[in-house]
């Protein structure tokens, strides 16, 4: 594990989208792994950046994000479809066929859980996952205590987790109950993982993440 320090946010997202800059043109058929949220945000826009001074192309990059919001719309704001589009994929040349996320509305959520985990296998598995945490160590919607061996699943989002992302909703009640999330077990496959964390109370999740001690239920079975 590296651990890379930032002095501030904007540090990160550069110091993150130069290390995938270069991944990009060592690979540029990889597959990025990608997440939502406040976190990425400007790692996003410096994407932006390098990709309109020409010092990247996305034309032959895939990309599957973690997770989406069931019970509302692709269109809705608050869809990570719709997040994905606005905060990256409509401002670059990526191919629309090539982005996927798991579809929250959709009728059969378990075949569409199966239908995610193909994907992942079609795609030769993600080269480059970018994660963001939760306050209480969530990866993805993969709450604590969420098995290592999860693959795409229906969740129910802990009353915490729907708190910090109200931020977002007009309110509370408004915060969707549940979640499609891809699995650890899928997240911890990835051949490389990014996980940017910003701010003091991150800090302390990032402390726990590192220094904490590992749970008897940590034993992947790839
Ligand atoms: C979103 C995701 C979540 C977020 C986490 C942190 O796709 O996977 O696990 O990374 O909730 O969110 P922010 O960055 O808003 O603090």
């Amino acid at each position: 594990m590296n651990i890379m320090k930032a002095e501030n946010y904007v540090e990160m997202s550069v110091q993150a989208s130069e290390y995938i800059s270069k991944k990009i043109e060592s690979k540029p058929n990889i597959t990025l792994g990608l997440a939502t949220g406040s976190t990425p945000k400007g790692l996003y826009a410096k994407l932006i950046k390098n990709y309109l001074r020409h010092e990247i192309s996305f034309q032959q990059v895939s990309t599957i994000n973690l997770d989406e919001h069931i019970g509302i719309n692709q269109t809705d704001p608050n869809s990570y479809h719709f997040y994905m589009k606005t905060q990256l994929f409509d401002h670059i040349d990526i191919r629309e066929t090539q982005t996927h996320l798991p579809y929250g509305n959709a009728q059969d959520l378990a075949k569409e859980c199966d239908r995610y985990d193909l994907l992942i296998n079609r795609l030769g598995g993600i080269d480059l996952q970018i994660l963001g945490i939760g306050h209480n160590g969530h990866i993805g919607f993969n709450e604590p205590g969420s098995s290592v061996n999860s693959r795409t699943q229906v969740v129910r989002l802990t009353e915490s987790t729907r708190k910090a992302n109200a931020k977002f909703f007009k309110s509370f009640d408004d915060v969707p109950t549940h979640a499609i999330t891809m699995g650890i077990a899928s997240i911890l496959e990835s051949k490389e993982i990014l996980l940017l964390a910003s701010g003091r109370l991150k800090a302390k999740v990032i402390e726990r993440l590192v220094k904490g001690k590992l749970t008897k239920r940590f034993r992947h079975q790839p």
